[in-house]
């Protein structure tokens, strides 16, 4: 049987290439997921990243062990991995991205065996996404999972679940791939069964083959009656389960998908047959101080930040394939995902082309049973056409899998259309284009794409570097960048030839000195770099219907002076409501209703109070007295939230938000912590400043600095768990009381048993 650990714990780290067959004196040890570097916030030189570094494995090996096949699987290093087993160099992999195994077993000995990972953080030319200007940084590290299995000569080296007419008379068709690890002659025997979400086996299947063969084996199986769907209010996952048996051999391998039939047409995205405007955001996969070494908690996080409390329908994994932590959670809550291979605007040469072709590959063999994946990006992020290459990119994927459509994402009007999907980055929305009397905020697709007739379309990014925005902006700012995202939206919304528009992008990410505001971090996100949503999140978390939550977000700090000439017009307010009263001080309570002329495709356009409709609201000029704002939201008649804003705010309260205080040891744990200045009606203090110092009991860490400024009245970090027990995260501020946070780690041993986790707490 197959017996999968995750080893975490007892590596060791080295700057620079070191020996490959023996341990320096001088490494640390350290765990896995592991950063490189660790990074400052801001105002780094990014040339800290790009430089070589060594890991160290000790490995112990039985004569047990060796009568098994080793394979060491690694879900992502930064970058241009050599892995040496005592001495031999056994693998090199260059990708960043996409996860590679070794077969150790020829290599080792009994007792003590040392496994030797190099990796560079240098943006090696040859390398994809490396070789031009990009965007973002990529931060050297064994950043994601490492498990070491043992199999008998043959194992199952993969599999691929293809659904067919989930709608009308559901089949699954099974391919399954064997390897031979070691020499084998015997027949095999696989068995199929298929497990339904609630854990009924529903079918079952049995078949032989006369010996392992390196060709797919295929089954086509199984028409059933009935199925349940995975949709986005309702994403069932069925299980697929095979198990290897033959002489001495002995294989199971699990996977999830579900049924879903996902379509581009010329009129829109269909999932299971009803058209679904889709609403997405572009999202990074880095992350404050550690780069790209975060674990599974805050990789789930992610997506349920983007689907549960902004609202988005699909994440594009810009611009690169993402943990698998993050889309196994897509998978899980609903949340469709657009995935792409590594690049952005350069095309290498010939070899680095062909390196981009493996890439797809690689992506699509890791992601294919995944439901949440819609689409597969198989262009290098607005680069230019390449016929020559586009065609092999989009062959490999259709080759591996004939289920989902291609799309790749261009910025240049005209340019070859080789893809399903036409994908476009559309910034058309310029300063020019502001005058509210504007009709076009997207580029007409038929001019985007030169074409005679429609095709699938679908914008890819907007907003982003057009208007750059720090949570803490002024309010004037904070306005202008909340416009142009309910215009572009709703633009969106307005062509049904328009699949929908993915949003320039989730959060404040750190990038190279020749972007950015010159501290190495874009403000480009809806949400700053700890997640904590900026005004502009509330466009789209107040597009939900008020069943997932109401929303009343006015985008001002209230104060009269803080926009020029004390002006406190226009108010927009972000809200699902069917209307909300307003009351200004003790005046008459005035009722404002979304303003569907100027956002009339938006399921919940804002209200917009102007001097035009504000009648008579007691707001006064310069000079006058000013007073608390009281706004009451309505839907179907009935009060459904209240919320006041204060005239004089004074700080009253720290808001902990604390992610979970339960933590698993030794795995790459993490729990976010969230701090806030509020006032006396709980309202978040914009410029408030304090500094808070941050201490954690032994068996933490803390990533980043120990004391923190409040920004725009907020500080966040992550702690990390290492050693099981009790641990506490003390804060200090200069102004509220000390708060101190428990928390319990358990120590438990991480272990996959027939590709299942199985946790021994
Ligand atoms: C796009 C690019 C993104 C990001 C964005 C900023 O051109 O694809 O990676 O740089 O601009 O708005």
């Amino acid at each position: 049987m197959r017996d999968t650990h995750s080893i975490h714990k007892n590596w060791f780290f080295c700057q620079g290439l070191q020996k490959t067959n023996q341990m320096p004196e001088q490494c640390q040890r350290i765990e896995i997921p592991h950063n490189a570097v660790d990074v400052p916030f801001n105002y780094f030189n990014e040339q800290d990243l790009h430089q070589d570094f060594t890991y160290y494995y000790p490995l112990a090996c039985h004569e047990n062990d060796l009568v098994k096949q080793q394979i060491m699987r690694f879900e992502g290093v930064m970058c241009n991995a050599h892995v040496y087993v005592n001495g031999v160099l056994v693998q090199q992999y260059s990708d960043g991205f996409t996860p590679f195994d070794v077969h150790l077993t020829p290599h080792l000995h009994v007792g003590e065996n040392l496994i030797v990972v190099t990796l560079s953080g240098v943006e090696n030319p040859n390398i994809p996404p490396f070789g031009g200007m990009i965007d973002f940084l990529c931060f050297p590290g064994i950043y994601r999972d490492v498990s070491v299995a043992s199999f008998d000569a043959v194992r199952i080296e993969n599999i691929k679940v293809e659904t067919c007419n989930v709608l009308t008379q559901p089949s699954v068709n099974l391919k399954v791939m064997l390897q031979e690890l070691a020499p084998y002659t015997g027949p095999l025997n696989l068995t199929f069964t298929l497990v339904d979400p609630d854990g009924e086996s529903i079918a079952t299947e049995q078949w032989s083959v006369a010996t392992v063969t390196s060709e797919a084996l295929e089954l086509n199986v199984f028409s059933l009656d009935k199925v349940q769907l995975w949709d986005l209010d309702s994403p069932k996952r069925y299980q697929v389960e095979v198990t290897l048996s033959g002489m001495n051999i002995n294989d199971c391998y699990r996977t999830l998908f579900g049924f879903r039939e996902a379509e581009f047409t010329v009129e829109g995205f269909y999932l299971n047959g009803s058209r679904r405007q889709l609403i997405g955001i572009n999202r990074h996969q880095s992350y404050p101080h550690v780069g790209y070494a975060m674990g599974k908690r805050a990789q789930q996080l992610d997506a349920d930040i983007i689907k549960y409390e902004l609202g988005f329908n699909l994440a594009r994994t810009s611009h690169y394939p993402q943990s698998p932590y993050f889309l196994d959670r897509c998978d899980e809550i609903g949340l469709l995902v657009f995935e792409e291979i590594a690049g952005w605007q350069h095309i290498g040469d010939k070899a680095w082309q062909q390196k981009s072709i493996e890439n797809v590959a690689a992506m699509v063999k890791r992601d294919w049973n995944h439901p949440s994946v819609i689409l597969w990006g198989v262009r290098i992020n607005e680069s230019p056409d390449d016929h020559d290459f586009y065609t092999q990119t989009n062959a490999m994927a259709k080759r591996l899998d004939s289920t989902r459509q291609t799309g790749g994402v261009r910025c240049i009007q005209n340019s070859e259309y080789l893809e399903d999907v036409y994908t476009m980055n559309d910034f058309i929305l310029t300063d020019s284009q502001l005058n509210p009397a504007a009709a076009v905020n997207l580029r007409s697709p038929q001019n985007v794409t030169g074409l005679d007739n429609p095709v699938p379309y679908l914008v890819t990014e907007y907003a982003g570097h057009m208007y750059p925005t720090k949570r803490h902006d002024c309010e004037v700012w904070q306005n202008e960048h909340v416009m142009r995202h309910l215009k572009v939206l709703d633009a969106s919304f307005a062509n049904p030839n328009i699949s929908g528009a993915i949003a320039w992008c989730l959060f404040d990410y750190n990038t190279h000195r020749d972007f950015g505001s010159g501290d190495k971090v874009c403000y480009h996100g809806v949400t700053d770099a700890f997640r904590v949503p900026k005004f502009a999140a509330y466009v789209y978390s107040s597009q939900q219907s008020p069943d997932n939550g109401v929303v009343i977000k006015p985008v001002t700090y209230w104060t009269r002076g803080e926009r020029p000439e004390a002006k406190a017009l226009p108010l927009v307010i972000l809200t699902n409501c069917d209307y909300v009263d307003v009351q200004v001080g003790s005046g008459e309570s005035r009722r404002f209703y979304p303003d569907r002329g100027r956002f009339a495709h938006l399921p919940h356009p804002p209200i917009v109070i102007d001097q035009m409709n504000q009648g008579d609201l007691p707001l006064g000029d310069w000079g006058y007295t000013w007073s608390d704002l009281k706004l009451s939201g309505y839907v179907n008649g009935e009060k459904v939230m209240e919320t006041e804003l204060s005239a004089s705010p004074v700080p009253t309260q720290l808001e902990v938000t604390v992610q979970t205080t339960e933590l698993n040891a030794h795995c790459g744990d993490t729990t976010r912590v969230v701090l806030k200045a509020l006032d006396q009606k709980g309202h978040l203090m914009p410029y408030f400043q304090d500094v808070v110092r941050v201490e954690v009991s032994d068996n933490l860490r803390l990533i980043g600095p120990g004391a923190l400024s409040m920004e725009g009245g907020v500080a966040s970090f992550w702690v990390r768990a290492y050693q099981g027990g009790q641990g506490s995260i003390q804060i200090q501020s200069q102004v509220f009381a000390l708060e101190n946070i428990e928390l319990m780690v358990k120590e438990c041993l991480v272990e996959k048993k027939d590709n299942k986790e199985v946790q021994h707490g």
